[in-house]
């Protein structure tokens, strides 16, 4: 595996496997790497002949007073973890290359960045869809890999990549939990054990709402308040949001049609950590 540091360099190297007749896929990520995102890496390499995984704490996705500076890394932990899975690439793009001097562009997906995840934390997906741009003009991969976890994150990026004719598929990847459900994220390593075990309750608000579904609910708000419910029989556990929406446009009628694909989305804070987890479910 190669690490790569130069846009330039990065480019070079994409274009010449792509002359080759090569398919390049890309998994963007922030490092500090899990089963999870070990699961996006194998996704793409059994999609593409070439498989290059970015890491890059993007700054500009993290609003002041936001984790930031503390964001846990282990550079030789996540090189030994995607050299086993046979990752071609490693780039680590430096941060003054990717905001230079003078860097003053942004892209911003209107209307579906601004609700849920875009409410509590607005300037989030401005930095996440600028960032991912640029890192599909560093990497100019075939496929782009993403995981369900970050679900709002998914549609923001199909939407800008669409919208702006970027030559990217897009592909989302199941999220990973771990036994108890609890969905594996680098900012798990911020819980206490209890807290772990407070956290399982975010995927047991998603699967009780999901079962009222599958008995015939269609009430939004009777969904939403089975997970707000739920979260709040936990003390320590303050919840943001737990939204039922489409799961194409985040449109919010008072009951959902039968057939309508629709996501359940919950944002907690479990002491200074934010947890976000969901579901999608085609109701019956
Ligand atoms: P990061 O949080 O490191 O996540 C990188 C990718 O791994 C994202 O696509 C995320 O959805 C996915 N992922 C995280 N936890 C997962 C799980 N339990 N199961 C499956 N996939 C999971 O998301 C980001 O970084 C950044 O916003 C980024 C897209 C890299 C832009 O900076």
């Amino acid at each position: 595996m190669k690490i790569i540091r130069s846009i330039t360099e990065m480019q070079a190297v994409s274009k010449t496997h792509k002359s080759q007749g090569e398919t390049v896929a890309l998994v963007p990520t922030m490092g500090y790497l899990h089963k999870g995102h070990a699961s996006l890496m194998r996704h793409a390499k059994e999609n593409a002949d070439v498989v290059i995984v970015s890491l890059f704490v993007n700054p500009t996705q993290f609003a002041q007073g936001e984790d930031f500076d503390s964001y846990p890394q282990d550079f030789e932990r996540d090189k030994a973890v995607t050299e086993e899975i046979g990752v071609n690439y490693l780039f680590m793009p430096i941060a003054s290359e990717m905001y230079p001097d003078g860097y003053n562009s942004s892209v911003v997906v209107s209307g579906i960045s601004k609700k849920f995840e875009g409410s509590t934390r607005p300037t989030h997906f401005n930095g996440v869809a600028a960032v991912v741009a640029k890192l599909f003009n560093a990497c100019l991969p075939d496929i782009a890999v993403f995981g369900q976890k970050d679900y709002q994150q998914t549609l923001v990026i199909k939407r800008f990549t669409r919208d702006l004719n970027f030559p990217v598929e897009i592909v989302v990847a199941p999220t990973k939990r771990e036994k108890d459900g609890l969905a594996m994220s680098s900012r798990n390593v911020y819980l206490s054990e209890q807290e772990c075990e407070d956290a399982t309750i975010l995927f047991k608000s998603l699967t009780k709402a999901s079962e009222a579904i599958k008995a015939g609910e269609r009430s939004r708000m009777v969904i939403n308040n089975i997970m707000l419910d739920s979260l709040n029989s936990i003390d320590k556990i303050n919840p943001d949001y737990a939204c039922a929406a489409d799961a194409d446009t985040f449109d919010e009628p008072e009951e959902f049609a039968r057939g309508q694909r629709i996501v359940l989305m919950i944002a907690v804070y479990l002491g200074k950590t934010r947890l976000i987890d969901n579901t999608v479910i085609t109701l019956p």
